[in-house]
Order: structure tokens, then sequence, then C-alpha cells
């Protein structure tokens, strides 16, 4: 089953609006990086420090001794300020250097979390999640959550503390012109909380968009075949076409929003500077202000500008990234409804019984399985039959608790598989699916997936019961990377891989979905004779389509509408029950040569 013939997967719930309590919840990541953060903070602190000072130096420059043409006053206080600035230069460096490794890892880490949050959440989030929407999620929000810590949050406490001091400074210098520019501070304040409401709304469109962006590029990646095999190319390029215009439109929008906005922060302060300059001139005529201190008043109005200015920016920016915090708390929050049992030991024994199993898909009314109940002993194998959609897959998926039943019991050993630890129950059940996944990597790590310290006899053992001796003859043997999805290969080569992937896993019970179904009759028969002798030792399900796969079981079960319905030998089905004979009417010729 590719990816492109599957329901479009519904979009993932939107976030309830959660404000900054999620990103409150990834602090803890500073944790590590604390005496850093500690470190950057005071350097920051410095750096501001300096800031603040240099045009008050100026001042007693101006006022000193350019006023007393005292020559060697003006040496001292400007090598003064001249090694603030210096320092100041090196302050910030050392800064970013501070910041870049701390945020860095503080990103890595939640990135590490958030995956491996994604490997132990149910099979029922990953078919409710679109693949690009956790790609973005990642990637793009992770990064947004980085750069805000990294330098947004820092800089947005150093403006504020800017701000309130030089305004403080500014009041007690000559109040009169103080007031003028707190005045103007207002009509900014407000300026800022009106585009902020917009930009936030439009930021988080885009990250959904963007979402669905990535979703687009990479179905299109994977589904290359399908798209070209049907010459769809052009439809499919319409699709995306739309849902990247979207996101166009949504960042042009935002564009629009924050030069709107860029504009009227430019316009505002420039007012300000000519009112402040009118009624300088003015006081410094009267005497009511010197010289030094007006100079000083315009150079530190004017190092506001930009703290009060990148507030608007700093603020869409926190915003930005509380809403990336959301749509990670998203992920972090998807309920877990498979959890680990208490008991640790694997089962060795491999009996497995079904107990009036029944399954529903969450969010479904109708029972895609009900009544079930079956037991396969110790060494015995089952075949399961049933039509095309009977619930063959999901009944075999229910052993390895992908999912968990919603009524009745699965035993393995007598024991609950419910009660059992996740890694205990799937070192005892492995599984071969029907569509055969093999990763990026080379075959000898696809196939110990299945068992990471198999050693190379017990490769080449699995290799030889699944008949895919043919991994000698790729380029570079068992270490030719194979790409993804197992695209080089074949669909009989897929399944044998992934068949000798569950075989090396040395279960106690082995599920086999249905795959010898790619084989050619000649290959199945080898691959049918290897099991025989494998299946004797574990206990086996097997899905099967045809009578020569049902030949490995010792009793085949048959699913219809949900249940079981038959349970018997070959023979006895074959000769009993119609619907049976029906299903592997196609194989009654070697069905015949069995009896
Ligand atoms: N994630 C899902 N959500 C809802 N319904 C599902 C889901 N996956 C499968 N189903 C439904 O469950 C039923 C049983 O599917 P299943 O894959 O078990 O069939 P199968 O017997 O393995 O068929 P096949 O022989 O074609 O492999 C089908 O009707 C299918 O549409
Ligand atoms: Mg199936």
């Amino acid at each position: 089953m590719t990816r492109l013939s599957r329901e479009p997967a519904i979009s993932p719930p939107p976030a309830v609006a959660r404000g900054s309590s999620s990103l409150i919840r990834l602090l803890p990541y500073l944790l590590p990086y604390r005496w850093r953060w500690v470190l950057m903070s005071i350097i920051a602190l410095a750096s501001t420090g300096a800031t603040i000072v240099i045009p008050l130096m100026t001042r007693a420059v101006i006022d000193g001794p350019i006023r007393n043409q005292d020559q060697q006053g003006l040496w001292v206080l400007g090598a003064a300020a001249m090694g603030i600035g210096i320092t100041e230069a090196l302050l910030w460096f050392i800064r970013r250097w501070l910041v870049a490794r701390a945020t860095l890892g503080v990103e890595a880490d939640i990135r590490k979390d958030l995956y491996a949050r994604l490997q132990i959440l149910p099979m029922s989030f990953h078919g409710r999640w679109q693949s690009g929407q956790l790609l973005s999620r990642v990637m793009n929000d992770l990064s947004a959550i980085r750069q805000f810590l990294s330098f947004g949050l820092l800089f947005l406490v150093l403006n504020l503390i800017q701000i309130v001091v030089v305004t403080a400074i500014l009041l007690s210098m000559y109040w009169p012109l103080g007031v003028v520019v707190v005045v103007s501070v207002v009509p900014i304040t407000l300026t800022v909380l009106h585009f902020q409401r917009k930009f936030t709304k439009l930021s988080r469109l885009s990250q959904d968009q963007a979402g669905h962006v990535a979703t687009d590029v990479e179905e299109a990646a994977l589904g290359m075949r399908v798209v070209k095999s049907f010459g769809r190319e052009d439809y499919s390029f319409d699709r995306f076409d739309q849902k990247a215009r979207a996101l166009y439109d949504t960042e042009v929008n935002k564009v629009a929003v924050s030069a709107k906005f860029w504009t009227l922060l430019e316009v505002i302060p420039n007012i300000t500077l000519i009112l402040v300059l009118g009624f300088g001139a003015y006081a410094a005529g009267m005497g009511q202000v010197t010289l030094g201190t007006l100079v000083a008043f315009i150079t530190m109005m004017l190092s506001l500008v930009w703290p009060i200015a990148s507030l608007g920016f700093l603020l869409s920016m926190t915003q930005e990234s509380f809403t990336a915090a959301d749509r990670v708390a998203d992920v972090f929050d998807a309920t877990r409804d498979i959890h680990d049992g208490p008991i640790d030991d694997v089962p060795h024994g491999g009996r497995l019984e079904l107990v009036d199993v029944g399954f529903r898909f969450p969010d479904t009314d109708a029972f895609a399985l009900r009544h079930v109940s079956v037991t396969v002993e110790p060494g015995e194998t089952l075949a399961l039959v049933g039509s095309t959609g009977s619930g063959k897959s999901v009944l075999a998926s229910l052993f390895s608790r992908l999912h968990d039943v919603s009524e009745g019991r699965i035993l393995v050993d007598g024991i609950d598989v419910r009660d059992m630890s996740l890694t205990a129950l799937r070192s005892a059940v492995a599984t071969a699916f029907e569509d055969p996944t093999l990763f990026s990597m080379s075959v000898a790590e696809n196939l110990r997936l299945g068992n990471p310290t198999a050693t190379e006899e017990q490769l080449a053992e699995a290799i030889d019961v699944a008949a895919a001796n043919f991994v000698y003859d790729l380029p570079f043997g068992l270490d030719t990377r194979i790409g993804e999805q197992g695209m080089s290969l074949s669909g009989g080569q897929r399944q044998r891989l992934s068949l000798a992937r569950a075989i090396l896993a040395k279960p106690a019970i082995l599920v086999l979905d249905d795959t010898l179904s790619a084989l050619d009759v000649h290959t199945e028969a080898r691959v049918t004779e290897a099991l025989e002798r494998m299946l004797g030792d574990v206990t086996g399900v097997v899905v099967a389509h045809r009578a020569s796969t049902v030949l490995l079981a010792d009793r085949v079960a048959l699913l219809e509408g949900g249940t079981i319905t038959h349970v018997g030998t070959h023979a006895q089905l074959l000769a009993d029950v119609p619907e049976y004979r029906y299903l592997l009417a196609a194989d009654d010729d070697l069905a015949e040569a069995a009896l």
C-alpha cells in the first residue's frame, strides 16, 4: 500500500490556544545550559550598560574638557570612551558565541525528545497526522523556538530594561524633553499591540500551511512512480501549486502587515526627534540645559529607537515561538493509548490465545473484528484465510499491540499482552507486514532492525530461509544501501528481506502477513520449504491467499465478516466449507493434489 493510495489523512486537530504555557513547559530544556545563560545575561547586561554609558561620557567630554579647552582631560575621557566601546564590541562577540552553543543544544535536545515521542506514539496517532506536519514541527517550529530562546527572549528583556533605564535618565536630565519622549512611547505601544494580533493569526496560518507544503513534497517524492506512470504530473503540480500559493499569499500578507507596522515605527520616533530638537535648541538657548546634555539626550533618545522598534519584531517572534511551542506541545500531548505493562519477562513458550477479541478503530462505531476466539499452541502454525478487507492485517497487528483490543483478551503464554512491557512482547512477536517497508540504510542494517545483536551466521541463516540470497549479488553485498522505501529492489525482493528481518528476530511467535504474495511459484516453494522447517520450532500465524501458503499451516482459520467462522485443517475446510473452497478456488488443482 503506497502512501498515495491511502485516504487523505485528516489534518491534525488545531491546537487550543494555550499562549505562553506551552513555551514555559519547554523552559526546563534550558537547565543543562543554565550557567551559560547566566553568563550570557551578565555579558548582555554589561554591553547594554556600555550603550547607556557612552552618551553620558560624551556629555562629560563636551561639558568638561571641550568647553574648558582641557587637552589632557580630553585624552583621558576619550581613551576611556574608546575602551568602553571596544569592550562592548568584545562582549557582543562572546555573547553570540555563548548563545549559539547553548540554544543549538536546546534545539537538538527538544528535537531528540520529539522524535523519541513520535516513536512511542500509537499507530492511531500516525494515521491521523500528515507526515509533513510532523516534519515541519520537528524542523521549522523548533528552529523558531531556538531563535526565540537564543536572542528573542534576551533582547526582549534587555530592550525593556534599556527603555526603562534610558527613559528614567532622560527624565532626570531634563524632564520637559523627557516627557515628550515618554508621550511618544504611547502611540508606539498601541501600534505594536494592534499589529501583534494580526501577525499572530497569520503566523499560525503560515506555519500550518508550511506543513501542508512539506506533506505534499514528501508524498510527491514517495509517490513519484504512481504520478509518473499515470502521467499526472500536471495534476500533482497543480495540487502543490495551490498549497504553495496559499503559503505565499499568507507570507506576503505577513510582510504587508509588518511593512505597515515598521512604517509607523519609523514615523513616530522621527516626529519625536523633530520635537526634541526644536524644544532642546530653545532650552539650550535659554541656558536651561548644557550643550553636552542636549547632545547626550539626543544620542540616548536615538539609542531608544532601535529597542522600541525591534520590540514589535521581538513580540512577533515571541508570538511565533508561542505558536511553535503549541504545535510542538500538540505532539508531546498526543495521548499515548498503548502503555507498557508491568511484566518484563520475554515469553518463550509461544502459546497464543485469543479470547473473544473485538476491535474497532478509534473514532469509528463499527467493529472491524468481533468475537474472535482461537488458540495457537506452541510450535503450531495457523493460517488466516479471508477475503480481502476481512480484517486479517488488523488482527495480525493486535498480536504485537500496534493496536489494543477493544474487547476481549489476547494472551501469550497465558499472560494478557497488555500486562507485558512492549519491549518484552515485541521481542516475542515478530511480524513481516504485507507492505514491506525498508529504510534507506544498508541491507544488513535493515535486517538488524529485527535483531541488533545478530551474528553474521544468523544473518546468513535468515537470508537463506527467506530465499533472499540475491543480496549477495548486490554491488556491495550486505553493505549495499537500499533506497528509500526499498525502491531499487523488486517487490518480491523487498518481501523476502522483510521476511528475513522477521526471522532474524528469533521470535517465539512469527506473524507473516501475506509475505509470500509477490513471489513466483518456484521461489515461493523454496521459501515455503525453508519456512516449514523453521516454523516447526516457533508458533506461526500466516496470512494466506493461496493454497500453497496455507499448506505451511497445521490448521486454518477462516475469517469472515470480522470473525473467525471456521477452524480446521485445510482438508476439512475444503471439504465442509463452501466459502473456503470459493476463496481458494483458483488453487483447486493444487488443493486436490494436496488431498
Ligand atoms: N486505520 C484504519 N482506520 C479505519 N479502518 C481501517 C483502518 N485500517 C484498516 N481499516 C479497515 O479495516 C478492515 C480490515 O482491513 P485489513 O487491512 O485487516 O484487511 P485484510 O483482511 O488484511 O485485507 P487484505 O487481504 O487486502 O490485506 C478494512 O475494511 C479496512 O478498510
Ligand atoms: Mg491485509
